[in-house]
């Protein structure tokens, strides 16, 4: 039987906004070490010892494609020495009009941890509230907090630092801009998001972030100049114009966005001379960012996509109380 005890003690990660400055700093130290051990163990031909979550099996629903999320987290599973379990949302009841609700009381029966894929953020909400396992958001229409805790990672290793660095958000304030604000105002960064009205981050997240910016030594501005965010920035970044499930809005984002709002070479001479370019990807070249940016010397994206693996792992153990 599940008791309240077993609700109350379990930790979700709908948004950077469920993890403090100091649990943020613990997960990209821990990633930090799972990534070496793994190249090392990489290196050396051989497999890494611990399997601190053997027996444990996570369970993926995925209402959207992935690339990056899928596969990082099954990986990620099998290396910690668990299970993962593939859940597309037309192959389970939830495609039949099953409840959220019950979906995730049932797989609370079977699973040891719940990541899903969802459009509606309110969804992934509803899933949590119902499940007595630990339930981490793989992206919503709101957040993307897996990915803004790989970007924190890869913007540590590349700059040896978080506190005191400028992030430039250039384009759409969706779903990794808003964990994004977060990220960095936990962590004392300054970002400056440069977007057109219509597409700013929702006021509230705003809010929530310039609040957090205000503890941590960090700032929060919204600008609708993309120069402006640029100049003399640590790190720029974008997102699709499009994100998935606003394909029918392609033409009037296109239109608004371009060119005002792409990353190239113009854009990053304005930031700083070492100054890197981010992208959660999947990128369009010549959309949103040009292919000498994506492709050239300044590009961090590989890494980034890389260091997804290494975060959600420290995550998985987080929450999973793994013993390492
Ligand atoms: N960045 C990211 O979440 O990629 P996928 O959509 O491929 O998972
Ligand atoms: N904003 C994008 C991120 C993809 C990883 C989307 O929601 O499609």
């Amino acid at each position: 039987m599940r008791t309240l005890k077993t609700y109350l003690s379990k930790k979700d990660i709908l948004s950077i906004q469920d993890l403090d400055a100091k649990e943020i700093h613990s997960i990209l130290d821990l990633a930090y070490k799972l990534k070496k051990s793994l190249h090392q163990s990489k290196k050396k031909g051989t497999r890494p010892l611990s399997q601190p979550l053997k027996g444990k099996v996570l369970g993926m629903i995925f209402q959207k494609p992935s690339t990056r999320t899928r596969i990082s987290f099954e990986v990620g599973m099998y290396q910690l020495g668990g299970d993962a379990v593939y859940l597309s949302t037309n192959d389970i009841q939830l495609s039949r009009g099953e409840s959220m609700e019950d979906t995730g009381h049932t797989l609370s029966l079977y699973l040891d941890c719940i990541m899903a894929r969802v459009y509606d953020h309110s969804d992934i909400q509803r899933l949590a509230r119902s499940s007595s396992v630990p339930v981490i958001n793989g992206l919503s229409d709101l957040f993307h907090p897996c990915q803004v805790l790989a970007d924190l990672l890869t913007i540590r290793e590349y700059k040896k630092k978080l506190k005191g660095l400028t992030v430039a958000w250039i384009g759409d304030g969706d779903n990794v801009c808003n964990d994004l604000m977060l990220g960095c105002a936990k962590t004392g960064i300054r970002m400056v998001v440069a977007c057109p009205k219509q597409y700013r981050p929702p006021d509230e997240i705003v809010r929530l972030a310039t609040k957090a910016s205000e503890l941590y030594g960090a700032e929060i501005t919204i600008t609708e100049d993309p120069t402006v965010a640029a100049k003399d920035a640590d790190v720029v970044t974008t997102d699709t114009f499009v994100s998935i499930g606003k394909e029918e809005e392609r033409t009037s984002r296109e239109a608004t966005f371009l060119p005002r709002y792409q990353v190239n070479s113009e854009l990053m001479k304005l930031a700083k001379q070492d100054a890197i370019f981010m992208h959660c990807l999947p990128a369009k070249r010549g959309q949103e960012v040009t292919s000498d940016v994506i492709d050239g010397k300044a590009s961090a994206v590989w890494d980034e996509a890389e260091n997804r693996l290494h975060v959600q792992k420290a995550l998985l153990c987080m929450l999973m109380k793994a013993r390492l």
